[in-house]
């Protein structure tokens, strides 16, 4: 039997060989293992990203923290308490992957329904239905029956109530899906805001770019496993992989040159030109000569690889 170390350090989110499986096939009923002994630990005050492509085992992680489904083996804390404890519920949040609400209330209707069951009276549901509903950019339409919002807006209206009882901890099941470029920008400010409250966000996402602007940790799933976890600056740094060099007003007599030591050269323009530099040519020197013949430095860049890089290869190569 797996059990928790009796000095606990308490992490908003721990699981200890966390395992799913679901029963499927009609006649014959099999197991079909959907989470395989995910062991993760998140930190109060984190912003972590679940990673993972389609059918990874994101939901059905998020699903058994909330305890929507129950596990087949292992073991998960929340806010130091085990599942289900309704002293952490109340400290809770939690965004599903497609809510659903009953869409002949308005989006403050909701609101306020929701601020009834964690027991608010009826002046701070009022306040805190518009204090979050202007958050998460819901105007005037707050008043219309939700069955006349787009995908996005009951997103939007999602996000909020997750947040109605000013929870320490939120579980959001993919928060941007279904947004808008700007609606992925509002949220990522929110998340932010969130996280300078002291707020531990925990979320799912399939779309990289998200967890680079976010997150501090991540844990990336692909089939049911994890296949790494931990500090994106770490996993990024590891990754540097040469330099990008732009340099401008390039003196003709130095262009060929420039395809000797460079290993790309693309002409952005007149005299314009960016170089990529392999990682054992430091670019220091190259930038000295290149000042010297009269040429402008634009702009020097590592060359790490980004998360989209890291996860198709590590996902590569778990399949
Ligand atoms: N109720 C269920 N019964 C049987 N299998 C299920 C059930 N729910 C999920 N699964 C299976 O478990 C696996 C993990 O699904 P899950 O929904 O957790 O993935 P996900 O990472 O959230 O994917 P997505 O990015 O598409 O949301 C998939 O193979 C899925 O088919
Ligand atoms: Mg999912």
């Amino acid at each position: 039997m797996v059990a928790f170390p009796l000095v606990t350090v308490a992490f908003a989110i721990e699981t200890v060989d966390l395992t799913k499986d679901y029963s499927v096939g009609f006649w014959r009923k099999r197991p079909r293992r959907a989470l395989d002994r995910l062991s993760l630990q998140v930190e109060r005050g984190e912003v972590f990203g679940f990673l993972g492509p389609n059918g990874a085992g994101k939901t059905t992680t998020l699903k058994l923290l909330l305890q929507l489904v129950f596990p087949t083996a292992g073991r998960a804390q929340l806010l130091g308490c085990p599942l289900g404890d309704p002293a952490a519920k109340r400290r809770l949040g939690y965004l599903p992957e497609q809510p659903y609400f009953y869409d002949y209330l308005s989006a403050e209707e909701l609101m306020d329904y929701f601020g009834g069951l964690f027991g608010l009276g009826l002046s701070e549901r009022r306040r805190r239905t518009n204090a979050l509903l202007d958050e998460v950019g819901i105007g005037a339409e707050r008043r219309l029956q939700l069955r006349k919002f787009s995908k996005g807006m009951l997103q939007r209206v999602g996000i909020a109530q997750a947040l109605l009882n000013e929870p320490e901890l939120v579980i959001l099941d993919e928060p941007m899906s279904g947004l808008d470029p700007l609606g992925r920008r509002d949220v990522r400010g929110l998340i932010l805001r969130l996280r300078d409250r002291g707020c531990t966000v925990f979320f799912s996402s399939h779309v990289l770019s998200d967890a680079e602007t976010l997150c501090s940790k991540v844990a990336i799933l692909a089939k049911g496993c994890l296949v790494a976890s931990g500090r994106l600056s770490d996993m990024l740094a590891l990754q540097v992989r040469g330099w990008e060099l732009v340099v401008a007003d390039t003196p003709d007599a130095l262009v060929a040159a420039l395809g000797t030591r460079a290993t790309r050269v693309v002409r952005i323009g007149e005299g314009r030109f960016s170089l990529e530099l392999p990682l054992g040519a430091p670019p220091e020197r190259m930038v000295a000569e290149l000042a010297a013949a009269g040429a402008k430095l634009v702009s020097l860049t590592p060359l790490h690889e980004t998360l989209e890089d890291f996860f198709v290869q590590r996902v590569g190569e778990g399949t």
